[in-house]
């Protein structure tokens, strides 16, 4: 039956177009509808018409009684699931000490792995499902996971299938991806290449055979992988159908971006150091530049350049990063909150970020990440009256409904 949601002061379809992005300016313009409602049928967003015309169809009508609706939000990076705590990580990071001088203590990445290894699959999967559970609050209606706390044949599958359990008890899109490359485990120091090359010619296999993941991530830093390690993997992966994706350009500079862009990269994520003349190279690119301002408040270092990138005409995308280190927020408002004050990013731009060009930082924008006829009936319903109250109330959840392919999924007065 149809669907008519009803009665909304305003519709962000943030349209591109048939794009599926907003890149540099274009990302300012989020085309507002006042005085429509939208009309669902087969889960897929079909029409947007005046206020009380008929319908001459059969349909249900939901009365969102003066609110805003958003496309769903996008959440394109996250570490979510992980074990145990780093709380005594940031006891010491408040007193000075840095993310890598803690890693080089033992701490970081690998005490995170540590702790995934130890915890059966059941109480891994509960932990996922509260905090995806989180996310749907807050109106996200697709979510990026990845792997990463496993580095070895078993516990990243591990990883993964849980993942992939948690997909199938939830009614979002939720994104496995597959970072085995995050960083070398402590067993494989002294030989780094069998440990590349259980993820190239074991786990990315495996992984395709078990359609756990079609994505593939690395970290480039001079502490993880370097240009060439990655790309050993990248070109493999991509052989095999994967989207590529990188973390790089997070302490140090040395060459992940130009890899990634040349490879064709569904994005590129971090860039808190990323040179001018790297700015310019996303102009005529497609790769999406997603940024974690979540990571900068946290260890308390320089912010990623969005005004520039933006500016030279890149498509901008916005995440928390969640993870036990480097960004334990898994709030998007809080995200939203310090793009606008530390990033520089207008209101219209910080939503764009957050739906359409997420989407296409995932390879879903065909589908979801704005309103258009034809995409999936993905949305947020928030309790408010005019859109710039997102941003005026640091990270207030506002989220009142999430609807996922025109199902109500998640609904705060219940
Ligand atoms: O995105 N940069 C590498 N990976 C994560 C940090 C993970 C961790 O410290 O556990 C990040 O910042
Ligand atoms: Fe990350």
């Amino acid at each position: 039956m149809l669907k008519r949601f009803a009665n909304a002061s305003q519709i962000l379809t943030v349209d591109s177009f048939g794009s599926g992005r907003k890149k540099g300016q274009a990302a300012s313009v989020l085309n507002i509808l006042s005085g429509h409602d939208i009309i669902v049928e087969n889960g897929l967003v079909k029409d947007f018409i005046p206020f009380h015309s008929p319908l001459t169809t059969a349909h249900r009508t939901v009365d969102v009684k003066g609110k805003v609706i958003t496309p769903g939000f996008v959440e394109c990076h996250t570490h979510s699931l992980f074990a145990g705590d780093r709380s005594a990580e940031y006891r010491m990071k408040l007193e000075g000490k840095s993310y890598e001088d803690i890693a080089a203590m033992g701490g970081g990445i690998v005490s995170s792995v540590r702790a995934v290894r130890e915890t059966p699959e059941s109480d891994l999967l509960t932990l996922l499902l509260k905090r995806v559970d989180n996310f749907i609050s807050q109106g996200v209606t697709s979510l990026e996971i990845k792997s990463g706390y496993g580095l070895s044949y078993d516990a990243e599958l591990k990883m993964l299938r849980v993942i992939k359990k948690a997909a199938s008890l939830r009614n979002i899109n939720i994104i496995p991806c597959f970072l085995g490359a995050h960083t070398v485990p402590i067993e494989y120091k002294q030989d780094r290449k069998k440990y590349l090359s259980i993820l190239i010619n074991e786990l990315l296999p495996v992984i395709k055979a078990e359609n756990l993941s079609n994505r593939c991530d690395a970290f480039c830093e001079s502490s993880a992988f370097s240009p060439d390690e990655v790309e050993q993997l990248f070109v493999v992966a991509k052989s095999l159908g994967f989207n590529l994706t990188l973390h790089t350009e997070q302490f140090n500079n040395i060459g992940g971006i130009e890899l990634a862009l040349q490879m064709d990269a569904l994005s590129v994520d971090h860039l808190e150091v990323l040179k001018d003349e790297q700015i310019k190279l996303f102009g005529d690119s497609q790769t999406v530049a997603v940024l974690l301002p979540g990571v900068s408040y946290t260890l308390d270092y320089s912010f990623a350049p969005a005004r520039k990138l933006i500016d030279s005409g890149a498509t901008v995308a916005l995440a928390t990063d969640y993870n036990p280190g480097t960004s334990n927020i898994n709030s998007i408002f809080l995200i939203m909150s310090l793009a606008a004050r530390k990033l520089k990013m207008t209101f219209e731009e910080i939503i764009s970020a957050y739906t359409i060009n997420s989407a296409a930082a995932l390879g879903i924008s065909n589908e979801t990440g704005s309103l258009e006829p034809g995409k999936s009936a993905d949305f947020a319903i928030l309790d408010i009256s005019n859109y710039e109250q997102i941003i005026y109330n640091t990270a207030q959840n506002f989220n009142q409904m999430t609807v996922k392919s025109g199902k109500i999924i998640y609904n705060k007065s219940n």
